[in-house]
């Protein structure tokens, strides 16, 4: 099992300002970063990240909304990582969410959820290597 996951502060939360209550919950669970930058997805390379979604009905809202503004990517490290970030997040739907976790306290919708999860190793890897190059880890 890979200890390694990756995440994106979606452009909702960087744009409400609650990138460093993320980032800060992030820490103190235990994560440490790999890899961290703050960037801005183009309709194309939003469409690609998502791709796998493509043929939901949702997928044109979800490139329209991943373009919108800016938004902070990381390589994450833990021990059972990608699982135990999908705790921290919560689910996909904040309603739905857990009391404690990062979209029951700042996301606002489904489709404007705050914050990415890898769903396995195969994908964090992925999605790691869709943003940093070799150099950029540490
Ligand atoms: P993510 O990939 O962003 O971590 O989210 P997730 O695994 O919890 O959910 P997923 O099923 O992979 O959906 C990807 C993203 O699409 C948007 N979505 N909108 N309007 C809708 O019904 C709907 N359903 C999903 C959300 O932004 C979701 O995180
Ligand atoms: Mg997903």
């Amino acid at each position: 099992m890979s200890n390694r996951t990756f995440t994106m502060i979606k452009p909702d939360a960087f744009s409400k300002g609650h990138s460093g209550g993320i980032l800060d919950m992030i820490l103190k669970s235990g994560f440490r970063i790999v890899a961290l930058k703050m960037t801005k997805l183009s309709q194309e390379k939003a469409g690609e990240f998502y791709a796998v979604h493509k043929a939901r009905p949702f997928y044109g809202e979800l490139v329209d909304f991943m373009s919108s503004g800016p938004i902070i990517a990381a390589i994450l490290e833990k021990d059972n990582a990608v699982a135990d970030f999908r705790k921290l997040i919560g689910a996909t739907d904040p309603a739905k969410a857990d009391a404690g976790t990062i979209r029951k306290l700042y996301a606002a919708s489904v489709g404007e959820n705050a914050v990415h999860g890898s769903d396995s190793d195969e994908n964090a890897k992925i999605e790691g290597d869709f943003f940093f190059s070799g150099l950029e880890r540490y």
